[in-house]
């Protein structure tokens, strides 16, 4: 809901306020957001949030003597900020005006509202659905006080006092339900507008001060009269409490979404890279909290982009303890100049509160995503358990080999059958043939087409890896085409994984991607597409964007006029060829430089994936960066899910999986049951801890299917059949992290990392500081839960293990199982022979027959329990193995063990 009271902006979601002022000046400033608060007809209602006073301190800079109030800007929160009139934090916008001057002031021109969202025309953005259809109509000025709807929009315009041909808008989406608030901006720059003024319902026009209107040489060919965008941030958030920490997932390779926490001190930490790729290195989701935030209480923010390209958070806090949030587009790849009649969107924020803990905030961003991200619908789709053919074999695949693989499969249970890389012509190393997307004939005799209708025979869908942003030196693509490889002429380049990228800011390449997928996609039944990308952006240049003075011209995303997604020809599945709409449709910018080339690269990236997946909507396409490096909300705006890690060893992958699950759903997170010793770790897992973390998420089975035993088939088989009967509460349900009660074992281990001179707060290993991992997920009808708890070491003599079950209902009286997975005698090692009337060899013959005979199971438990005793007392696991006796109520808990416990509803 959007209450406006005079000069006072209320947004106002289920749980949470977000409140704004215009002053006497037309500042935009700050007031508040936060927990809901009580807002009323009455006047004063927001009096304590706002500064009162009329001295400036010291060498304060007052904003505007010709203006009411000694306003000293670094001392104010405000909605906005730009450079040059005393506040000297990082500013929300930077522009450079054509007489060279940087300093804007932007101050408050005239407001709209309305219902609904509407969709951006420029990058993927988040949707408001009524009736199944998206509402991108419905402008008003009204007051948004009784809305039906529970999403609508409010945007501010702006002028700049310094030179008014230029309107800032801000747009702010409210989405009551999820408590969320999107905010964006878009800069319009036109000299008619300033002279005649601006439309709408103006309440403070800031135009006339015309004495300060800059004009540049109108005959000069060199300005053209261009405005500069050095900074332009998607959202500012500026907090009035110097006590707060900054929660941000950071790594590498391999080890993505690592948590790591960090007081926010005075001065500016920044969370950004730029390889060209949201990357695994800083996750552009980050939370900013109390520091007695836990999982269940306190206070803490949440903030997310929708855009896979390079990003940046600033936090700052400056000398008064104030600190402001800002996120958006990195500024370093920005420098684009626009013209008179020209403007520049930025991409969206996603912003959200919650004084119930990390878990609240994470509940918010869960919905909202499956609701207003994910493309319609397809988050809620329930998840087909996929093989994967990847850690399987690699690259050594042949039509037989997969075909006895996807029997194997089928008898476990998968019902999607994914030919991972090595299918293509010339591709049977990691160092050819990206970009010649031909079928390799001596690997599938028969083709596609008839690879496809066996796998239908055997009951399989059929899936697909690709990698069509990428081109190898080695392939008939570079051959004829090496201008559409990302190098600058003459120079040597980079390679990462022996292979370049492909310009994708060449409308002709978007086309020929589009092209050779649409043709792969058309050449079998294929229902599924594992999209990959392997390397960053490095020797950045293309030969056909034009750089200042000649303007360039961007495909949009998102054509308004004709309510449609593309410009531009595309091949429909029908094998018809659909006309543009448009031939030349989208902004006219200036780039100075190819620094900005990242941002032309991801404009092109949408338009290709827009139309893919506009053309196959019965594929599901999953995305892939090397496993995470590109795990944002632009990639899953069209892509419902991405494979998380490469790293598939499941002790690494339950904390990746867990620093995913603070930002995004399970229903985006691929995930997958690998082999023992895992491949990039060499570490043993059990079996039934592989099972139990790949359960949480889009999940799959990727490994040598020859090497399973029958009591691992049938291990597997029950993971299927677990997941097949619980994957909507996955999909569907509310995710809680829980963490076990009156734990020694923590503090153990958390002694152990910081004696380590080895060990620094935020390294890899940290994590384990947290010996224990455990979460549920429960039904949205409350009916049943399905929850995981993990052990990373075991530690002697601690037989006690109390985890809980969150989010069921108090008053409901439920069963709660573990369930039982196959124990092999083996984990007792030479033990056994305490038990023998006769000496064993440990992993000798006998060893082994008696390993086959005898059949034991972890541990039993069954008991019933209200909902709030489960969630407020918990669940005491059965005491563990600790060096005395064994029988089927005891926990056998060594190393990296892990146990499934479901809840359901009986009355
Ligand atoms: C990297 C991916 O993350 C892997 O899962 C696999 O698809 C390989 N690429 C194939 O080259």
């Amino acid at each position: 809901m959007i209450k406006i009271k005079n000069d006072i902006f209320i947004l106002e979601t289920m749980d949470t306020s977000y409140i704004l002022k215009k002053d006497a000046n037309g500042l935009l400033k700050h007031l508040y957001y936060g927990k809901k608060i009580k807002v009323d007809d009455h006047e004063t209602f927001f009096a304590p949030l706002e500064l009162s006073g009329s001295f400036l301190p010291g060498n304060a800079i007052r904003y505007d003597k010709t203006e009411p109030g000694n306003i000293f800007l670094e001392d104010e929160l405000l909605e906005i900020s730009s450079p040059g009139k005393g506040d000297f934090r990082e500013p929300f916008i930077e522009l450079v005006h054509p007489d060279g001057t940087v300093t804007s002031d932007f101050v408050f021109d005239s407001f709209e509202t309305y219902r609904g969202k509407k969709i951006l025309a420029d990058y993927p953005s988040s949707y408001a659905v009524s009736n199944g259809s998206f509402e991108k109509s419905g402008i008003g000025s009204e007051n948004i006080s009784d809305t039906a709807s529970d999403v609508c929009t409010l945007k501010i315009h702006l002028l700049d006092r310094n030179m008014p041909e230029l309107k800032l808008t801000l747009i702010y989406t409210v989405f009551e339900k999820e408590n969320v608030i999107v905010r964006s901006g878009r800069l319009d720059y036109s000299k008619a507008e300033a002279d005649t003024g601006s439309e709408g319902s103006s309440e403070h026009n800031a135009s006339q001060d015309k004495d300060q209107k800059v004009h540049a040489d109108a005959d000069s060919e060199e300005s053209k009269d261009l405005v500069f965008i050095k900074k332009f941030y998607s959202s500012q958030l500026d907090l009035d409490d110097p006590d707060l920490i900054l929660t941000t997932f950071n790594n590498a390779w391999s080890r993505e979404m690592n948590r790591v926490d960090q007081p926010i001190t005075v001065g500016r930490h920044m969370n950004s890279r730029a390889p060209g790729v949201s990357t695994n290195i800083s996750n552009p989701f980050f939370m900013v909290e109390s520091p007695d935030t836990t999982e269940d209480h306190g206070n803490v923010y949440g903030f997310n982009i929708i855009y896979s390209g390079c990003h940046s958070e600033s936090v700052e806090k400056n000398e008064f303890g104030l600190i402001r949030v800002l996120a958006g587009i990195d500024p370093d790849v920005l420098d684009i100049g626009i013209g008179s009649g020209g403007s520049f969107q930025v991409p969206e924020e996603v912003l959200s509160f919650s004084d119930k803990g990390y878990n609240g905030l994470s509940r918010n961003m869960h919905t909202f995503i499956n609701d207003h991200i994910i493309a319609f619908g397809k988050a809620h789709r329930r998840r087909k358990i996929l093989f994967n053919s990847w850690e399987a074999a690699y690259f050594k695949i042949s039509e037989s080999k997969l075909l006895s693989m996807a029997k194997d499969a089928r008898d476990l249970g998968a019902q999607i059958f994914v030919v991972d890389d090595g299918w293509f012509i010339g591709r049977d190393s990691d160092n050819a043939a990206l970009g010649d997307w031909t079928v390799d004939n001596k690997k599938f005799p028969h083709g596609l087409r008839s690879f496809g209708e066996k796998l239908k025979s055997l009951g399989l869908e059929f899936g697909i890896w690709v990698e069509p942003e990428m081109i190898s030196e080695k392939s008939r693509l570079f051959e004829e085409h090496p201008d559409w490889a990302l190098k600058i002429p003459g120079k040597s380049h980079s390679e990462g994984r022996n292979q370049m990228l492909l310009d994708l800011s060449r409308t002709e390449v978007q086309d020929h991607i589009i092209k050779v997928i649409s043709d792969l996609l058309n050449s079998a039944d294929i229902k599924y597409v594992k999209w990959d990308f392997n390397r960053v952006m490095t020797d950045m240049f293309s030969a056909c964007v034009k750089l200042y003075p000649e303007s360039h011209r961007l495909n949009a995303f998102y054509d308004p006029e004709h309510n449609a997604f593309y410009s531009t020809s595309v091949i429909t599945q029908d094998g018809n060829e659909e006309k543009p709409h448009k031939e030349r449709f989208g902004t006219e910018i200036y780039i100075k430089d190819f620094s900005s080339y990242p941002y032309l690269y991801y404009q092109g990236l949408y338009r290709v994936m827009k139309v893919l997946t506009d053309t196959f909507p019965q594929v599901l396409f999953e995305g892939c960066a090397s496993g995470g490096s590109r795990f944002d909300l632009g990639m899953l705006s069209m892509f419902p899910q991405i494979w998380a890690s490469d790293d598939t060893d499941p002790i690494e992958r339950a904390f990746i999986q867990r620093g995913c699950s603070y930002g995004y759903p399970l229903s985006a997170i691929g995930t997958h049951i690998s082999s023992s010793p895992n491949h990039g770790t060499l570490r043993n897992t059990p079996l039934g801890t592989r099972a139990a973390i790949s359960l949480f998420g889009a999940a799959g089975i990727e490994l040598d299917t020859g090497n399973l035993t029958s009591v691992e088939k049938e291990q597997i088989r029950e993971f299927v059949k677990i997941y097949s009967e619980t994957s909507a509460i996955i999909t569907e349900g509310s995710f809680y992290r829980t963490r076990p009660y009156g734990n020694a074992v923590l503090d153990q281990i958390q002694s152990f990392v910081n004696n380590s001179a080895l060990l620094s707060p935020d390294s890899v290993l940290s994590r384990y500081s947290q010996n224990i991992c455990a979460w549920n997920a429960v039904s949205p009808d409350k009916s049943a839960s399905i929850g995981m708890v993990l052990q990373v070491l075991n530690i002697p003599d601690q037989v006690r293990l109390k985890i809980s079950v969150r989010g069921l209902d108090p008053d409901a009286l439920y069963e709660v199982v573990l369930l039982q997975d196959p124990l092999n005698v083996k984990v007792f090692g030479d033990l056994i022979n305490t038990m023998s009337p006769v000496h064993i060899r440990q992993n000798g013959f006998v060893h082994g027959i008696i390993e086959k005979k005898v059949k034991l199971r972890t541990e039993e438990l069954k008991v019933k329990a209200y909902g709030s005793a489960l969630s407020e007392g918990g669940l005491i696991l059965p005491a563990a193995y600790a060096g005395t006796g064994f029988d089927e109520k005891t926990r056998v808990f060594p190393d990296f063990s892990a146990r499934l416990i479901i809840a359901r509803k009986i009355k």
